[in-house]
C-alpha cells in the first residue's frame, strides 16, 4: 500500500507529468501511415527507441505508458524498452485494456473491455517492469447518449482494473474520457464529465479501492470541436475545476489530463492556466499523448538523421508542459525553442 501511494505521488510530482506513448498497434500504424512511414513493427520501435532515448525527458516525464508490443522491444543496443525508461528516471508504465467494443444493446456506445485474464497479465508485466497501468474508458455525448447503462458498465469496468492493479502492487491510471467529438456546449461537457465521474467514484469505492495510489486521467472540460462557440480559456479553467472539485474526492493525489485532440500548444496554455487558479486538493498535470508526440513524428517522419530534431521537438514539449504542471509556462519558452532549434 505505501509503494502504492509513492508510486502514484511520483507520477504527479513537481513540474512533471506522463507521456501517453502507448497508441495500439492500428493506431500507431495510422499515425505512421499519417506521416509516410511504412507501418510495421520496426517502424513502431523504432519512434518509440527515439521516444523513450530522448536526452532529459526525465527532467518532466515521470512516467511513459507504453503498449504490450513496445513493453517487449529492445533498443538498438538490446536493452527492453521498459529497462531504457527506468534508466532515464521514467517510470515504465503498460496499457492493460484490450480497447472499445460496441456495447450490447446499445447505438454508438462503448464498454472497455480487458478484465479477463487480467491478473495473471499485471503479473507477467510486473515481471518486464511495470510499475503502473492505464484503462481507457470512452464516453461519447450525443443525442440520448451517454446513457446511464455505458456510465455505469464502464465505471465499473474501470474499478475491478483498479483494483487488480492494486493487488499487483501497480498504480491504475483511471480514465474515463468524454470525449470531444460533436457539436456540445461546455455546460453539456462539465455535466456528463460530472456524470462519468460519479459512477466512476461509487465504483472505485465498491470495489475498495485505495484512492491515495491511483492516478485520475479525465478529459479536460470542453465544448465539443463542432459546437459554434469554442471558448476562451478562462471559461475553460471555471468549468473544469467546478466539475473536478464537485466530483472528485480530495483524496486522490493527482489528476493528470489526457489532451484528447486539442492543439498542442492549446494544451500547454489549458493546463497552466489551470494551475494558475490556485491551489488545489490535487496535483494538476498532463498525460499526453498527440499534444506531446505528434510534433517530434511529423519532425522524424521515418528518416534517421532527423531522429535528435524529433527528440529536441519533444523534449521541449515536455519542458513546456512541466512548466506549466507548476503555473510557470509563459508563450516565450516557444520561441526560445525555436531560437535553439534553428541555430
Ligand atoms: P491524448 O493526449 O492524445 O488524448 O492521449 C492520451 C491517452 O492516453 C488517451 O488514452
Amino acid at each position: 500500500m505505501t509503494e502504492l501511494v509513492t508510486t502514484a505521488r511520483a507520477l504527479v510530482a513537481d513540474g512533471k507529468g506522463v507521456l501517453a506513448a502507448d497508441e495500439s498497434t492500428g493506431t500507431m500504424d495510422k499515425r505512421l501511415t499519417e506521416v509516410g512511414v511504412a507501418a510495421t513493427a520496426e517502424s513502431r520501435r523504432q519512434f518509440r527507441e527515439i521516444v523513450v532515448t530522448t536526452p532529459g525527458l526525465g527532467e518532466s516525464i515521470s512516467g511513459v505508458i507504453l503498449f504490450d508490443e513496445t513493453f517487449r522491444q529492445k533498443t538498438s543496443d538490446g536493452t527492453p524498452l521498459p529497462r531504457a525508461a527506468e534508466d532515464a528516471g521514467i517510470l515504465p508504465g503498460i496499457k492493460v485494456d484490450t480497447g472499445a467494443k460496441p456495447l450490447a444493446m446499445a447505438t454508438d456506445e462503448t464498454v472497455t473491455e480487458g478484465l479477463d485474464g487480467l491478473r495473471e497479465r499485471l503479473a507477467d508485466y510486473v515481471g518486464l517492469g511495470a510499475r503502473f497501468a492505464k484503462w481507457r474508458a470512452v464516453i461519447r455525448i450525443g443525442r440520448q447518449r451517454p446513457t446511464t447503462r455505458c456510465l455505469r458498465a464502464n465505471a465499473h469496468a474501470l474499478a475491478r482494473y483498479a483494483a487488480l492493479c492494486q493487488e499487483a502492487g501497480v498504480v491504475p491510471i483511471v480514465e474515463p474520457e468524454v470525449l470531444m467529438d460533436g457539436d456540445h456546449s461546455l455546460e453539456h461537457s462539465e455535466q456528463v464529465t460530472g456524470d462519468a465521474l460519479d459512477h466512476v467514484f461509487a465504483e472505485l469505492a465498491g470495489q475498495g479501492v485505495l484512492l491515495e495510489g491511483i492516478v485520475l486521467k479525465p478529459n479536460m472540460v470542453l465544448p465539443g470541436t463542432d459546437h459554434p462557440d469554442q471558448r476562451d480559456v478562462a471559461a475553460v479553467v471555471t468549468a473544469t475545476l467546478r466539475c473536478l472539485r464537485r466530483h472528485v474526492p480530495a483524496a486522490v493525489p493527482g489528476i493528470a489530463f489526457l489532451s484528447g485532440g486539442q492543439g498542442d500548444e492549446a494544451a500547454t496554455v489549458h493546463l497552466d492556466a489551470l494551475n494558475r487558479a490556485g491551489p488545489q486538493p490535487w496535483r494538476l498535470t498532463f498525460s499526453y499523448g498527440r499534444a506531446l508526440l505528434s510534433p517530434a513524428l511529423a519532425a522524424w517522419a521515418g528518416r534517421e538523421d532527423q531522429a535528435p530534431a524529433a527528440q529536441r521537438i519533444l523534449a521541449h514539449r515536455a519542458r513546456c508542459n512541466g512548466a506549466a504542471a507548476m503555473g510557470r509556462y509563459s508563450p516565450e519558452l516557444e520561441e526560445r525553442h525555436e531560437v535553439t532549434a534553428s541555430a
